[in-house]
């Protein structure tokens, strides 16, 4: 069980919207989106929102192979404003508390590209999974990518202090002070239970500090 105190602290979000606020705003991100796995599910203009979008790079992407209905959606004002100035034709704004201000069954596509790692607790990733099922469509789909709890060397030392700390595998804190989670392969099926799941992989990667890690990238259909 994860401690009061940091319950309380982790719990408000503070820890990691203040690192994307100030220090995470000045880097670039480099999970891929395989766009070759999206396109036998939606067309060229259907809604697609990015929730967690960061400076929107994954939308211009999507906007470079001819979707047109983008939408972005982050926690940090940071990410908002750089995203503006380097994507001013893409729609995208600040929203707090994993609230998604769209209407009911109004999107045929989400996408969250790393952004569960920054929610410690998984009650709020299974909140986030609701407010994304009552934006979607039925037959929409949900892309999901994120880092997977890791064998490499380097994490061990890591994941040892973190259960310390939090009494979990998986989660530790960085050397910039961001509390993180890689998780389960099992708990990301969990989440996308509700789903009829179309596509699920796991790939070897290296983060935004160009550090070995490992992800899974999995879409989803509404049932
Ligand atoms: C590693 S970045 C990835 C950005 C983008 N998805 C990409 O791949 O380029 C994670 C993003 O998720 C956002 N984020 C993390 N937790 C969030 C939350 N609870 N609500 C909204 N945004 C969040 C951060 O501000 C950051 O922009």
């Amino acid at each position: 069980m994860l401690g009061t105190e940091i319950v309380h602290y982790l719990g408000r979000n503070m820890l990691a919207q203040d690192y994307y606020n100030q220090i995470g705003a000045k880097k670039d991100f480099e999970d891929p989106l395989y766009l070759e796995k999206i396109a036998p599910h939606i067309s060229k203009d259907a809604k697609i929102v990015e929730y967690g979008c960061g400076y929107g790079r994954l939308l211009r992407l999507l906007k470079k192979s001819g979707y047109t209905h983008l939408v972005g959606f982050d926690f940090s004002k940071s990410m908002i404003d750089r995203g503006r100035r380097e994507n001013p034709d893409i729609d995208l704004s600040v929203t707090e508390n994993r609230k998604i201000p769209l209407k009911s069954e109004s999107t045929d596509m989400v996408l969250i590209s790393t952004i569960l790692t920054s929610m410690i607790h998984k009650d709020d990733q299974k909140a986030l999974i609701a407010e994304i099922l009552r934006i979607l469509k039925p037959g929409g789909i949900l892309y999901l990518s994120d880092f997977l709890i890791c064998d490499h060397p380097r994490y061990q030392e890591k994941y040892i202090q973190g259960q310390k700390q939090f009494g979990e595998w998986g989660i530790y804190t960085t050397s910039e002070n961001l509390t993180v989670r890689h998780h389960t392969s099992r708990w990301i099926l969990d989440l996308l239970s509700p789903f009829d799941l179309q596509w699920f992989e796991q790939f070897d990667f290296k983060t935004m500090n160009n550090n070995p890690a490992r992800t899974i990238h999995c879409i989803g259909k509404k049932v």
